[in-house]
């Protein structure tokens, strides 16, 4: 049983709700296997209040905090510094102590970053198929993109919300990689061997058996498919890509390493592969995934 005295540091995550999360569990975890003296929990924020929150962890010596929904955006407001891709981006989950304040990071595209690393999957010069429009693919657009991704096509249900995130990655890094196509297109494109990111909540538990595309051809032409989806832990969108012999991975890696990322920001550190994999383990457990 860990000991709390009076040098424990503290961390913890603002969003609302938080009871759920599985980050206790991550940053628990890590400062146990590496014998820190930290403890990480949670703080249920509401809407009107972060402002003051952060103003008030910062008073209090907290070390570090991850910021979920609702929060992610109008957090920034209360920042002192935030990291430029972060900003691009227009969000932030993760606020690290400085001098004066905290600074703040976005470590879910860093997450998936890795988990693409692990997979052995570059994007530099592919095309890249995101499939969604919302908070996650902005995200991951921009990191598509600074990761040298030849095209992003970003196709989604309403096609405004596509075009709004094109327009916003391609101003940032001054260039034409990113276009916007309406969802139904996706059983009629010209390329081939593109990387699919799925970011739409389709194919979320309890609707396991939906998928956002279902064109068998757009699977046949794909080279490879993440869905940021890790519940189930093969998603249908997985099950199609993997039928037509193609790799597939679920979104529990890019879970991981969002809050790996974090703790290594707090605490100045490398979490090597070996801890990655045990704290892998511990999440796979306690969400009940089989794979
Ligand atoms: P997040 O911020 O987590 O990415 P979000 O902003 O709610 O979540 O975005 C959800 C994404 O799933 C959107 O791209 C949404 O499409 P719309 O922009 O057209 O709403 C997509 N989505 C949700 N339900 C869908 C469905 N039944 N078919 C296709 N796309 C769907």
């Amino acid at each position: 049983m860990k000991t709390i005295d009076g040098t424990t540091r503290v961390c913890g995550l603002i969003g609302n709700p938080v009871a759920h999360s599985i980050s206790p569990l991550i940053h628990n975890r890590l400062a146990e296997i590496r014998n820190d003296n930290l403890v990480y929990t949670t703080f249920c924020v509401d809407s009107d209040r972060v402002s003051e929150a952060v103003k008030g962890a910062y008073a209090l010596g907290i070390l570090g905090l991850n910021v979920t929904v609702p929060h992610k955006q109008t957090v920034m407001a209360a920042l002192v510094e935030t990291d430029p891709l972060a900003e691009a981006i227009g969000a932030v989950n993760t606020l690290v102590r400085t001098d004066g304040g905290y600074k703040g990071y976005n470590t879910d595209i860093l997450g998936l970053d890795r988990e693409l690393s692990d997979a052995g999957l570059s994007l530099a010069g592919k095309t890249v198929v995101l499939l969604g429009a919302g908070g996650a693919a902005r995200a991951i657009a921009f990191l598509c993109a600074k990761r040298g991704a030849a095209k992003i096509m970003i196709m989604n249900r309403t096609l405004e919300r596509a075009q709004g995130i094109a327009e916003a990655v391609n101003n940032y890094f001054n260039s034409d990689t990113a276009c916007a196509k309406p969802l139904t297109d996706c059983g009629k494109l010209g390329e081939s061997g593109y990387i699919v990111i799925q970011t739409t909540s389709v194919g979320l538990h309890p609707h396991d058996d939906e998928a956002p595309v279902t064109d068998e051809s757009f699977y046949e032409k794909a080279e490879a498919g993440v869905d940021i989806i890790y519940n189930p832990a093969r998603t249908r969108f997985m099950k199609l890509m993997q039928k037509h012999g193609k790799p597939a991975f679920n979104g529990l890696k890019m879970l991981l390493y969002q809050g790996i990322a974090a703790y290594e920001l707090w605490n100045g550190c490398e979490i090597s592969r070996d801890t990655a994999q045990l704290i892998y383990d511990d999440m796979k457990q306690a969400l009940g995934i089989v794979e």
